[in-house]
């Protein structure tokens, strides 16, 4: 048990849900639960394995190797949820645009978008031809069953219209900003365009037996909160209300984000992910503890020595303080070199920590 308040019968924590869903709606559980992000990735020696025969893309479209990732590194981990394996970006070709992943650079696209014109162009009808994320999703379900929470996940429109407008990663962010202060209609347009793909996109995962869906806002924290206001809230906002009328609960996960977590609550995300740099219990304020959080260990702790770690794990335990509604993860993504026994250990050390 983590605290005296969260104690259950194990009758009852069997009852509704697995401890992540369990946690996602801030009812009491019997252990904090724990994932990662990017707990399929190259860190992992299997997934090397798989990616030496496929592609990143390959791997997505073949529902049947996407199953094997995703269910391989929640078992290999012991985490309590499984996040399909699939990308933020594949959205993009059923809009038309063309991209690839080319090796050291991240994605690339190839023909951005850059003006009203090109936003017309943009198609909203094809979302079905993401069903093959429906199929792996389906898999996945079928092994784990009520076992292991199973995330599926979309970009949030911004984070998915700078992509659009970049081409690419960026640092600045010049051309994105520059379409949504010179042409704000065709930047609105540009987002309701990406809202309707999303949510039918959505609708397939969460058929398809999604307990929850994750949207990634990566890149948000390139705005400030004016702009996020005035510019992306209102996209993410209906997107994650038409997420919640499908039956599961979201969690609305960004990076830099310590001025904007208020505002990213107000879109009624039932969970928002806390990135660290802020400790947890400050992040928790500022989104309100009508809210669940996921987080927040920085990546790149999972390279110092065990007791280091153990130290920082144990800080967001005590900063979660028992109350219902955390869900321990980290506050980014597991990089390409991090050693899977130590992320491994970050599972035991959650599982065994105990509030005193
Ligand atoms: O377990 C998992 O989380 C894997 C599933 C997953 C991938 N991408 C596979 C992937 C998820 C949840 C994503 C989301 C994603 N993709 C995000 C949001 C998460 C975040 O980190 O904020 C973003 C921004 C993307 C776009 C993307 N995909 C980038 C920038 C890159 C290049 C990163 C790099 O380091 O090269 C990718 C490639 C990608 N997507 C990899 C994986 C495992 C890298 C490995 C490979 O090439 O096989």
């Amino acid at each position: 048990m983590n605290s005296t308040d969260q104690h259950l019968s194990a009758d009852e924590t069997t009852l509704v849900g697995s401890r992540f869903l369990r946690a996602c709606l801030r009812q009491p559980v019997d252990c904090t639960p724990v994932w990662f992000l990017r707990q399929a990735g190259r860190y992992m020696q299997e997934y090397r394995e798989i990616r030496k025969y496929h592609t990143l893309v390959e791997i997505c479209k073949q529902p049947e190797i996407a199953a094997e990732v995703t269910i391989t590194a929640a078992e290999k981990l012991g985490v309590d949820a499984a996040i399909i394996f699939a990308d933020l970006l594949l959205p993009l070709e059923p809009m038309g645009l063309d991209f690839e992943f080319q090796a050291g650079e991240g994605p690339v696209v190839h023909h951005p978008v850059r003006n009203a014109e090109d936003v017309r162009a943009l198609r909203t009808d094809r979302a079905a031809d993401l069903a093959y994320v429906a199929r792996a999703i389906e898999k996945v379900a079928a092994h784990f069953r009520d076992r292991l929470g199973i995330i599926g996940f979309c970009g949030a429109p911004y984070t998915l219209a700078s992509y659009m407008i970049e081409g690419g990663g960026s640092k600045n962010y010049i051309h994105t900003k520059q379409m949504m202060y010179s042409d704000p209609t065709a930047w609105r347009s540009l987002l309701d365009k990406i809202v309707v793909v999303l949510e039918e996109y959505c609708r397939l995962q969460v058929e398809a037996g999604a307990d929850v869906i994750q949207i990634f806002d990566s890149w948000v924290g390139s705005l400030g909160l004016a702009d996020y206001r005035e510019y992306a809230f209102e996209a993410s906002q209906r997107l994650v209300r038409s997420v919640q009328q499908m039956g599961v609960p979201v969690i609305y996960f960004g990076v830099e984000t310590t001025g904007l977590l208020t505002q990213m609550a107000a879109t009624g995300a039932d969970v928002i992910g806390l990135d660290w740099r802020q400790p947890l219990d400050e992040g928790w304020r500022a989104v309100g503890h009508g809210h669940a959080v996921q987080g927040n260990l920085d990546p790149i702790t999972l390279f110092a020595p065990l007791e280091v770690l153990e130290q920082r794990v144990h800080e967001i335990l005590r900063a979660a303080g028992g109350r219902p509604g955390h869900i321990f993860n980290l506050g980014h993504g597991i990089v390409p070199t991090t050693p899977v026994e130590n992320v491994q250990a970050v599972v035991r050390m959650v599982r065994e920590f105990r509030l005193k």
